[in-house]
């Protein structure tokens, strides 16, 4: 467990100095185990939809829900920090931007992410201006899904490779502290890395981003659906509870007075 409480500032400088090992949380005893286990950047992802709400895509949660799992994750009183998503359609004009990213904050939050690069500027530097610390997210678009027809890794044409330096360019430059790159081809995720002062985390993106995240209950295996290719040396959690939970419910049943 980390001794002391880490910052936005504290992660940043971790670029080329140790590397950023990163997971999800999505309530008090997920954060409080995460926490426990040393990760300095805790994110109540938006991907709490799959995997704790039952929806079949992050394109549902609504700022309401985030902010219930941010106060239960924030509950467990992290010394990692403690970043909440910006849900689908909770930053489309530079007031809402804020208004939503003061909410997290105000839920417990102590920086926030959203999706998108450039074509997100005025609302990311809107919210690095309300001194609310900015986490960037590019590549492979969960909150897009639907409008480009599913998961695509990113970057394999060259106008996607330039796309997406400009975008890391542009985020680094308004000010925000590192960025997450989803399923980006290993090659370019590496070459943003290089290029760009800020660190980058993947996921699915190789091994040359300066960390990495994963969405926990992919790691445990407690994920409802599937377990994306990318997740490696994962439990089985899921498989055991299903026995405990068989083993308890045939005590029960065989239970003879
Ligand atoms: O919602 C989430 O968990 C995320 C991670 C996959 C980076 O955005």
């Amino acid at each position: 467990m980390s001794t002391r409480k880490i910052t936005a500032a504290d992660i940043r400088a971790m670029k080329g100095r140790e590397r950023i090992a990163a997971l999800t949380a999505y309530d008090f005893p997920m954060a409080r185990v995460v926490d426990q286990s040393g990760i300095p950047l805790i994110l109540v992802g938006d991907s709490l939809g799959m995997v704790v709400l039952g929806y079949p895509d992050t394109t549902h949660v609504t700022q309401g829900e985030m902010e219930h799992h941010v106060r239960a994750a924030a509950r467990a009183k992290p010394n990692g920090l403690l970043v909440a998503d910006m849900p689908f359609h909770s930053y489309e004009t530079v007031n809402d931007a804020v208004k939503n990213a003061n909410a997290l904050v105000e839920a417990g939050a102590e920086a926030v992410k959203a999706e998108g690069g450039r074509n997100i500027l005025p609302q990311v530097n809107a919210i690095i201006a309300a001194e609310i610390p900015f986490l960037g997210h590019l590549g492979m678009l969960p909150q897009h899904v639907l409008e480009e027809g599913g998961y695509y890794i990113k970057g394999k044409r060259e106008s996607e490779r330039q796309e997406l330096l400009a975008d890391a360019q542009a985020l680094a430059d308004a000010g925000a502290f590192a960025v997450v790159l989803e399923l980006v081809t290993g090659p370019v995720a590496a070459e943003i890395t290089q290029r760009i002062p800020i660190p980058t985390i993947g996921i699915g993106s190789g091994h040359g981003c300066d960390g990495e995240i994963l969405v926990t209950t992919d790691l445990i295996g407690t994920s409802p659906d599937y377990i994306p290719k990318h997740v490696k040396n994962n439990a089985h959690l899921g498989d055991q509870m299903r026995v405990a939970i068989t083993d308890w419910k045939n005590s029960v049943l065989n239970f003879r007075k």
